[in-house]
């Protein structure tokens, strides 16, 4: 029996020294030339590997990531469970990036930083926190964790869930109704829902058009979400004000895409938050003890929503 772990040697060696010390009975492999991959019982990557049939007694295959848009289900076989990353470092950071923002775009930082770059001494009438309403996009971990860090600032707060949900100091909407609902009183939406053939494309001129006038994007969902044409034209024509981005399709943007270039948009390269391997190793781990009691372990993917 074993652990295999297909990703970056730094975070394996912080994961191999907490597995060697919690579960020591648990050989740990990363080299995938070298395993018996019948050995191999739970394997951890960012991608689905090519010749995942040869870990014929796979059980759980674990996501590094939050995000499981890139594993193909279809060569998953149907008894391995398919398990999300959950845990407390990557909730840390994507709180910190959507405050950041929030509170930027809130703020009117990125009319400023083009006021800068034209050498503009301008002040820019500022809506208060308490008349600034938040639509978040996604209720899960990451969600629910923002919404929780954005409640100390005073905005009205919302979001939209595919199945209801009760959340306090949140006005939470599911259904396309809730959604035209939320979106009419969004002056800042926030995407953090996962790539599913549900929610590609998703952030589209339709979307932008039910969003108030004036209002700002940050999306930190996943890059084929958001129509990137639309969101130019939304921008462009003033409906929008301004967005943060930190995913796109492709990543990296190509040489002279608009984004790079845009005065109302704030790029960055896919960073709002990551696994943090010690977190995460631990994480891991009490998934496999739970596995091993018999126990679903948390993050179970459910492969008919494709998250
Ligand atoms: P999660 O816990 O699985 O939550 C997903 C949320 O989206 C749930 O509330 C779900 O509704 C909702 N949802 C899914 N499909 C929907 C649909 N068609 N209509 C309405 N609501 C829908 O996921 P998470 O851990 O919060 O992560 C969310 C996503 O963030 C990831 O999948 C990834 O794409 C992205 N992410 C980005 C970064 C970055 O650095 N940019 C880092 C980590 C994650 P229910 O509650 O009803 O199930
Ligand atoms: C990063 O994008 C993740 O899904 O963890």
């Amino acid at each position: 029996m074993a652990f295999l772990f297909n990703s970056d040697a730094r975070r394996g060696a912080i994961f191999a020294e907490a597995f060697a010390k919690e579960l020591p009975d648990l050989p740990f492999a990363m080299d995938t030339a070298t395993v018996d991959p019948d050995a191999v019982r739970y394997l951890i990557t960012w991608t689905v590997p090519e010749n995942l049939s040869r870990y014929r007694n796979l059980e759980i295959l674990f996501s590094i990531g939050a995000g499981v848009d890139r594993f193909r289900f279809d060569v998953v076989p149907a008894k391995v469970k398919v398990v999300r990353m959950v845990e407390e470092g990557i909730v840390r950071m994507m709180q910190e990036y959507v405050a950041l923002s929030v509170l930027a775009l809130h703020r009117n930082l990125p009319a400023y930083l083009a006021q800068q770059r034209a050498g503009a001494w301008r002040d820019i009438p500022q809506l208060q926190a308490g008349s600034r309403r938040i639509g978040v996009l996604g209720l899960g971990q990451l969600g629910q964790a923002v919404l929780d860090r954005l409640k100390s600032f005073g905005f009205p707060l919302a979001g939209w869930s595919r199945s209801p949900r009760q959340i306090e100091s949140v006005t939470c909407h599911h259904s396309e109704l809730g959604l035209e609902h939320m979106l009419a009183a969004s002056d800042i939406l926030v995407c953090l829902l996962p790539l599913t053939e549900e929610t590609r494309g998703f952030l589209n001129a339709d979307l932008f058009a039910k969003l108030p006038e004036g209002a700002a994007l940050v999306h930190t969902g996943r890059g084929p979400q958001l129509d990137h044409e639309a969101l130019v034209a939304a921008l462009d024509s003033g409906h929008l004000s301004a967005a943060m981005i930190d995913v796109t399709d492709p990543e990296p943007l190509p040489p002279g895409h608009s984004f790079w270039s845009h005065p109302k948009i704030i790029l960055t390269p896919h960073v709002a938050s990551v696994a943090q391997p010690a977190t995460a190793a631990r994480a891991v781990l009490e998934n496999i003890r739970r596995h091993r009691a018999g126990l679903d372990p948390i993050g179970l993917v459910d492969r008919s929503r494709g998250y």
